[in-house]
């Protein structure tokens, strides 16, 4: 069970931060009554969540999850593969060094969080436009001294792994149809993503409940019909940046 979470409030220039997105410009009082519904959310399954301040300088900080791996046993600051976000990683190791020893990701070794899914013991990390072979082999060398395994995911399309893919516990994957034959997938049960609804691959487990995007009946009627409880929240705004539900925090 999650006992805390991190979180960054948008800032009000968050529409500068990188975005491939096509669905217009985001509005920053939508953002922010997403980003409230969203922390709310995890307040209500039992977290007790951080809330940091905005960083100017850095429009996708709110994107909390790229900028750190967290164990029960360590918390890895990651080197984000996008030089624009680089300088991000200072700004949370403050707060999660008050939690958890530190290890760090070192160029020319590059990862973000986002491509980082645990499964239990073991994790997948994937490398894909901002992570690298050399980041992957630094975070699985850090968690193999933890005693977890961990392994490597090609991504080929889509900002990163988890983009889809999510662990929804149950051993049990919500998975888009362009990984879900991968090999190192194949010993899980999969609940399958159509082709238009990909984005909500990213999902997110917290404490026996799916966080799930709003707008995705299909997908929602799959986990309803074996057996997850499934809360649902608007993400049209982090959308337009690239983001998604697992993006806004780290779980801990
Ligand atoms: N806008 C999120 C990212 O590109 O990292």
């Amino acid at each position: 069970m999650f006992k805390h979470a991190i979180v960054r409030k948008p800032g009000e220039n968050f529409a500068e931060g990188l975005t491939t997105s096509d669905l217009g410009t985001p509005d920053y009082k939508m953002m922010m009554d997403q980003h409230n519904a969203y922390v709310i959310t995890l307040q209500s399954l039992g977290l007790e969540v951080h809330i940091l301040q905005p960083l100017a300088q850095y429009p996708d900080a709110y994107f909390v999850e790229d900028v750190a791996v967290v164990t029960p046993e360590i918390a890895v600051i990651t080197n984000p593969g996008a030089r624009e976000r680089a300088g991000e990683v200072r700004h949370i190791e403050p707060i999660l060094s008050s939690f958890r020893s530190i290890a760090s990701i070192e160029s020319p070794g590059t990862l973000d969080g986002g491509d980082v899914m645990q499964a239990g013991d073991h994790f997948y990390i994937g490398v894909s436009e901002r992570t690298n072979e050399e980041g992957a082999k630094q975070l699985g060398q850090i968690l193999n001294r933890y005693g977890y395994q961990w392994e490597t995911v090609s991504v080929s399309g889509g900002l990163h792994l988890k983009s889809a893919v999510s662990y929804v516990g149950r051993n049990t994957l919500l998975i888009s149809e362009s990984l879900a034959n991968l090999r190192p997938f194949a010993n899980f049960e999969k609940i399958l993503v159509d082709a238009d609804e990909t984005y909500a691959a990213n999902s997110l487990l917290v404490n026996e409940r799916i966080i799930m995007p709003d707008g995705f009946p299909r997908t929602r009627e799959k986990l309803r019909t074996v057996g997850f409880n499934i809360i649902e929240l608007e993400t049209s705004e982090m959308r337009k940046m690239d983001g998604g539900l697992s993006c806004m925090s780290l779980r801990f």
